[in-house]
C-alpha cells in the first residue's frame, strides 16, 4: 500500500464540501460496477456537516451525481450503547442530519441496536445483516465495504477501536461489543477485518486537537496498541484522510489548503 492520501483544507467547510463529493464518487463508482453501495458511517461531530451536505443536491458541476439512496445500504461504523433518541446516539445524528432529510428507504438504513442488552447478540446479527447485505461469497474474508468513512479521536481511536481494548485483538469477528473503561461505557464496534477490507476508507480529522495524535498517526513509529487508526491508515486498501489546517498543523512536508502533502 503506498500511504494515505493527505489532503488539508482551510476550514471545516471546505473539507465537508471534498468529503460530500468523495462519498458521491464512491457511490457511482459502486453504480458502476453494478454493486449496491455499502457505506459505514461515522459517529461524533465532525461528519455531521458531511451527512447535512449529503442530504442536499450536489452542487452545480460537481461530477459526481447525488448518491442512488434505493442502491445503497448504510451501515455504522460503530454505536454507543444508548437508545437512538439519546444525544449521544450515531444514528440519531445521521437520522437528525440525513435520514430525515433525502429519500433513503428506511431498509437500507442498518441501525445498531446499541441499547439492547444482550449487546453480543446484536454485534453477532449486525455482522450477518453486514455479510448479507455486503455479499461477500468468501465466508472467511469480511465483506469489502465500498467505503468507510471514520473519524479519529485525539487519543487515536477510530470507530470504537480504542487504545488498550479487546476489540483491537478481533480479527474474526465483524462486529463486537467492547468495555472502554477509560470513557465507563460499552460500545459496540466494527473491527479491523472490516476497514481493512473497505474498497476506501475516508478519515475526516478536524481540529487542533488532532494535529498530535495525526502527526503521530502518520509520521510515527508502528503504535498499534496506542494508535488504533494508525493500524487502518497504513493498512487499508485506499485510504485517504481530509483534514483541516488545524489538524495538520503539526505533519510535516508541504502542506496547502486543498493540496496533497507527502505521505
Ligand atoms: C464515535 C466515533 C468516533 C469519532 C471520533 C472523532 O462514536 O464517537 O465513531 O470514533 O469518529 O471520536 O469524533 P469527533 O468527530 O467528534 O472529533
Amino acid at each position: 500500500m503506498s500511504g494515505p492520501a493527505i489532503t488539508v483544507f482551510d476550514d471545516l467547510a471546505a473539507l465537508t464540501g471534498a468529503a460530500a463529493a468523495s462519498v458521491r464518487r464512491a457511490a457511482a463508482d459502486a453504480r458502476a460496477a453494478g454493486r449496491r453501495f455499502c457505506v459505514a458511517l461515522a459517529g461524533g461531530s465532525t461528519p455531521r456537516g458531511l451527512y447535512r451536505l449529503l442530504a442536499e443536491p450536489p452542487p452545480a458541476g460537481d461530477q459526481a451525481p447525488d448518491v442512488d439512496w434505493t442502491h445503497a445500504d448504510l451501515f455504522f461504523g460503530d454505536e454507543r450503547t444508548v437508545p437512538p433518541d439519546h444525544p449521544d446516539s450515531n444514528f440519531g445524528m445521521a437520522r437528525d442530519a440525513l435520514f430525515s432529510r433525502a429519500p433513503i428507504p428506511p431498509a437500507n438504513v442498518h441501525r445498531i441496536q446499541g441499547e439492547a442488552a444482550d449487546l453480543d447478540a446484536v454485534a453477532r446479527a449486525y455482522e450477518t445483516l453486514l455479510r448479507q447485505r455486503a455479499g461477500e461469497p468468501d465466508p472467511t474474508l469480511a465483506p469489502a465495504l465500498d467505503l468507510a468513512i471514520l473519524g479519529m479521536g485525539a487519543d487515536g481511536h477510530t470507530a470504537s477501536l480504542f487504545p488498550g481494548t479487546t476489540a483491537l485483538d478481533e480479527g474474526t469477528r465483524l462486529c463486537v461489543p467492547v468495555d472502554v473503561a477509560k470513557l465507563n461505557t460499552r460500545r459496540l464496534t466494527l473491527t479491523y477485518p472490516v476497514f481493512l477490507r473497505a474498497r476506501q476508507v475516508l478519515f475526516l480529522i478536524a481540529g487542533a486537537d488532532k494535529a498530535a495524535p495525526l502527526r503521530a498517526v502518520v509520521e510515527g513509529p508502528d503504535r498499534p496498541r496506542e494508535l488504533p487508526s494508525q493500524v487502518i491508515v497504513r493498512g487499508g486498501r485506499s485510504v485517504s484522510i481530509l483534514c483541516d489546517r488545524a489538524a495538520a498543523g503539526a505533519l510535516g512536508g508541504i502542506a496547502n489548503s486543498k493540496g496533497e502533502s507527502e505521505s
